[in-house]
């Protein structure tokens, strides 16, 4: 099995965040073809286009995670319907110069856990509206909506499960180790859709 290098970013960064809780269960559950990475998001300056052609080195080192990495893995609670704005900003940072937007034509998914009962549906389905204009490919089913932190029981276990198979399906299908799936989709002129810009 082909294994993929998922660069995480966590919108929680609290020290006792449930997000960040959850993605530890995430990479102790190890789904298989998956090595995870992650990022202290809260680091970043606020952007500004005032740096961004010479961005601090915390920037540049950001990015450099975004490139090398094969897919982008996004936790998120919920703020106030929506996702937080340390997010927003580590996300604006990764699409600026503009037209060097380094979340094109990723692959993504988009994943939250919080108290509430709806578990970030509202927060997800905002970062699902921001991805697509960015041109990600996100994962678009299963949806998975999280009011717990851990991947401890046995169903949020297989939850989890089938959700990084579904992930890892649409990694070989776009990243192109699966040739066959992947000659498909770009037979179908997938492959040069524009700058989302
Ligand atoms: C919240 N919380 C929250 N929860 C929810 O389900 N829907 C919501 O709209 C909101 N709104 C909201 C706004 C703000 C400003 C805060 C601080 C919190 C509760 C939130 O889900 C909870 O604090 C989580 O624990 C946040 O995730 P982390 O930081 O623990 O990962």
């Amino acid at each position: 099995m082909n294994s993929y290098k998922i660069f995480t970013l966590v919108g929680g960064i609290s020290s006792q965040s449930l997000n960040k809780k959850f993605y530890q269960s995430i990479v102790e559950l190890g789904p298989d073809g998956f090595e995870f990475e992650t990022f202290d998001i809260s680091k970043l300056p606020f952007y500004s286009q005032d740096l961004e052609n010479d961005p601090p080195d915390i920037v540049s080192e950001f990015k450099e995670k975004i490139r090398e990495s094969d897919g982008i893995l996004f936790i998120t609670p919920e703020y106030n319907r929506s996702f937080p704005g340390v997010l927003k900003n580590a996300i604006d940072w990764g699409s600026r110069p503009y037209g060097m937007s380094l979340w094109d034509k990723k692959v993504g998914a988009v994943i939250g856990a919080s108290p509430g009962n709806i578990g970030t549906f509202g927060a997800q389905h905002h970062l699902r509206q921001v991805l697509a204009y960015l041109n990600m490919h996100v994962l678009a089913q299963p949806e998975v909506y999280f009011n717990s932190s851990a991947a401890k029981d046995e169903t949020t276990k297989q939850i989890l499960t089938k959700y990084f198979k579904a992930f890892h399906e649409l990694l070989e299908l776009i990243s192109g180790h699966d040739h066959s799936q992947a000659m498909n989709y770009k037979s179908q002129g997938l492959e040069d859709s524009p700058l989302a810009h």
